[in-house]
């Protein structure tokens, strides 16, 4: 960008009074091993690739490998008697291999839960590559095997595919591939779908999420962007939507949606040249909340920039009533291939209106139905909810994947603030908060309260939910690919927050000074109005309390970064952009000792004769020698023995391992060796899943 127009963009944020948010400096830092708490790993020797199915009170189903385990949300043990295994037959196996996929591949992995009633319920799996979907019953207590069903368009053949389905009066809707290689994605209820490969509908699309809402069925993704007309290629975030009672188009689009639409979400920081995330990667659920004196629905979104470019993550909020606005405005449309995208003019659009949902579609005129599947895009983007995203990072070390809310949590002053849990795909999960919804939404106060590395670097939070239980602490469970963790939703009792300046600057609303004992202490909702109020001491919206000040003169007053442990131990996981790369050196130190390296003698000025350094000089060479020597006969002995094994003899010998063994601890450590390798690795997780697996998922190969 040339000098004269960076100074006007300077000029013109000046101007707007907006700038680019200071990235939040989490308050607390909690380390890996600090981490305590419920966890549950399902089977060990292989990938279990868990996907949350339906959340009930007080269990959690939970889809895996050949499974689906029901899961006490009380303790996160697995309920006894309540696992239904569910396994591909022999024969879809066979030909799973013979399509050339691996022996993990050709599993039947859960992704598709859909509840018809009390006692009954649609499940679909990968089935080894041939999507399956089976219909249950619980009868006295176990689970009957009714019929099967394709699962074709319902369930995507890998289980690391985005896909996303939902069910809805009964019905499954399903965002998917329908073809082995995933070249085919649509968007499906039973008999109608999206066009095949139009890709004014779909252009190579990642789903992220569905769910219903009013007389609609919502998909968000990210998709390459057909109308971004400059050189390369864009992709850009999108929420679909479809009308729950379509029931096709007539005659010849008896199979189409009728009411198929879709809108860009525009998550970015505004400016002359606003910047952009435009990659989503999850959704919140719908939330209530009041937010500067109005009640409004909102979904919460993650949204990162391309992999290959700096990274940036963001959450940003959009109103369930301003998407829905947006469906009712204006279509966009690009008349010949050589023309721009332009907003279509209202007379040009016919009657009934393209996309609306009526009550039978196979009565709407053929206009209308030509159409709209021709002009599925809104011209106008969803802008969110807040002039600026809730929260923005930029980090070489991690980008957001998932966040969930907890809604309108009231701090001691009164008001209720959304707070956020932000899962990262290097096993992270930070708090966050906007302490000014309450007032305003033309400006955002972004709050990092914590950061937590609740999973071991490199496992990727997958997906997460919060947990309030009568009569027990409220809880964050984390999903990862082989783990499912339960952490407290807040660590006021932290060494790090043990004065009263450094509890009331966390701003977290479950966290207050407690003057009377001393203590930074979890504030229990029920005393809210009470009088006790009057001996806590909490301040959202700017961190410090006038009552705080005198018990600290002497410290120096700058409470904002707190590190569990010592500052110098955990420099990965800090976030300013110089500190990383030097961090980046330090942890590599750490990692790869230099621990033969002489290291006191280059450092250390102390002046030596020349005879003595001749003399240490010979002996230093003459133990190096003898020390190599013996080093490399051991090793030479060593190796002779297993002669440079095989992986497949070395898998047989980790194998035996096991056996002898018996410890639940062995996967433990294969998957230690694996996250031994740098962490930041470009492919992340899936890479790292497959590592993991793949040596265990050979042990069984080897023995069957
Ligand atoms: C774990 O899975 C393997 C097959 O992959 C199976 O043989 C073993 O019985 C399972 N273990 C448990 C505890 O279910
Ligand atoms: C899971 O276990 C709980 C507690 O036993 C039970 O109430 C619930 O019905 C189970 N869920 C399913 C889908 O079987
Ligand atoms: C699914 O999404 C993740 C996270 O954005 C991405 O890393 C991965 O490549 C996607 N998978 C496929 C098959 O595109
Ligand atoms: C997206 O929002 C920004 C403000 O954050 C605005 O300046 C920009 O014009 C919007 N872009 C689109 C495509 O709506
Ligand atoms: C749709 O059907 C309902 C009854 O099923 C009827 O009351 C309503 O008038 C119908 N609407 C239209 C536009 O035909
Ligand atoms: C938003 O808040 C920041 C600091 O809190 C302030 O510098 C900025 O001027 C505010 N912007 C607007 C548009 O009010």
């Amino acid at each position: 960008m040339s000098a004269s127009l960076r100074i006007l963009a300077l000029i013109s944020l000046a101007a707007q009074n907006v700038a680019w948010p200071q990235d939040p400096i989490p308050r607390l830092h909690i380390k890996y091993r600090e981490v305590i708490g419920q966890r549950f790993l399902g089977n060990e020797s292989h990938v279990e690739h868990f996907k949350l199915l339906e959340r009930a009170t007080t269990s959690i189903l939970i889809g895996a490998r050949n499974a689906i385990y029901n899961i006490s949300l009380h303790d996160l043990t697995e309920i006894v008697d309540q696992r239904l295994q569910w396994s591909s037959t022999e024969a879809h196996r066979q030909l799973c291999y013979l399509k050339g996929r691996s022996d993990d591949e050709c599993q039947n992995y859960v992704r598709v839960f859909g509840r018809q009633g009390p006692d009954r319920f649609l499940v679909c799996g990968t089935n080894a590559y041939k999507p399956l979907c089976r219909q249950f019953t619980i009868k006295d207590g176990a689970y009957v095997k009714k019929s099967d069903i394709d699962g074709l368009g319902l369930c995507p053949y890998d289980p690391r595919h985005n896909s996303t389905a939902v069910f809805a009066e009964g019905q499954l809707y399903a965002a998917t591939v329908a073809d082995f290689s995933g070249g085919e994605p649509l968007i499906h209820r039973e008999k109608i779908r999206t066009e095949r490969s139009d890709l004014n509908q779909l252009n190579g699309p990642n789903f992220v999420s569905s769910f219903a809402y009013q007389d609609y069925v919502f998909f968000f993704y990210r998709e390459t962007a057909v109308e971004y007309m400059n050189c390369g290629k864009a992709v850009y975030s999108r929420v679909g939507r479809v009308c729950q009672h379509d029931k096709g188009g007539p005659h010849a689009f008896s199979d189409r949606w009728t009411s198929f639409l879709k809108a860009r979400l525009n998550c970015s920081v505004p400016g002359e040249y606003p910047f952009y995330f435009n990659e989503i990667q999850s959704t919140s659920d719908v939330t209530d909340g009041r937010y500067a004196g109005k009640s409004a629905r909102l979904v919460y979104g993650v949204f990162t920039t391309p992999v290959n470019s700096i990274g940036g993550s963001a959450v940003c909020a959009f109103s369930m009533d301003n998407i829905l606005e947006v469906f009712q405005s204006a279509f966009k449309e690009q008349e010949t291939i050589n023309s721009n995208w332009l907003r279509v003019l209202p007379e040009k659009v016919p009657e009934p209106r393209p996309g609306a949902c009526v009550n039978d579609s196979r009565t709407l005129p053929d206009i209308t139905v030509n159409f709209v599947k021709a002009h599925p895009l809104m011209d106008d983007a969803v802008q969110s909810y807040f002039s600026l995203p809730v929260i923005t990072k930029t980090s070489f070390n991690y980008r957001f994947t998932k966040v969930v809310v907890d809604p309108q949590v009231k701090a001691l002053d009164g008001k209720a603030y959304d707070m956020l849990y932000i899962g990262t795909d290097d096993g992270r999960v930070l708090k966050a908060l906007n302490t000014r919804a309450p007032e305003t939404r033309d400006n955002v106060s972004q709050v990092i309260v914590s950061d937590v590395q609740v999973l071991k670097h490199g496992q990727a939070v997958k997906d997460l939910l919060v947990v309030h239980l009568a009569g027990e602490a409220s809880k964050l469970v984390v999903f990862a690919d082989s783990e499912i963790r339960a952490v407290p939703l807040h660590h006021c009792d932290s060494p790090a927050a043990a004065t009263c300046r450094s509890c009331v600057a966390l701003q977290d609303p479950h966290c207050a000074w407690d003057a009377i004992a001393n203590l930074c202490v979890a504030v229990p909702t029920k005393l809210h109005d009470s009088d006790n109020s009057k001996t806590l001491f909490q301040d959202i919206p700017n961190g410090k309390h006038r009552s705080c000040g005198y018990e600290e003169m002497t410290k120096p007053e700058q409470p904002v970064v707190m590190p569990e442990i010592g500052r110098g131990e955990q420099p990965d996981e800090r976030d300013n952009e110089i500190v990383i790369e030097l961090d980046r050196e330090n942890q590599y130190g750490r990692t790869q000792p230099r621990a033969n390296e002489p290291q006191g003698v280059t450092v250390t000025p102390v002046v030596y004769s020349a005879q003595t350094l001749t003399g240490a000089l010979i002996g230093t060479c003459f133990c190096s020698l003898v020390a190599g020597f013996a080093f490399g006969f051991w090793f030479s002995q060593r190796l002779r023995g297993s002669s440079y094994p095989e992986p497949s003899e070395q898998r047989q010998q980790l194998n035996r391992l096991t056996e002898s063994s018996e410890s639940p601890g062995f996967n433990n450590k294969s998957i230690n060796l694996v996250l031994n390798v740098p962490p930041k690795n470009p492919n992340g997780k899936n890479a790292n899943s497959s590592a993991e697996n793949k040596p265990v998922q050979k042990v069984k190969k080897t023995y069957i």
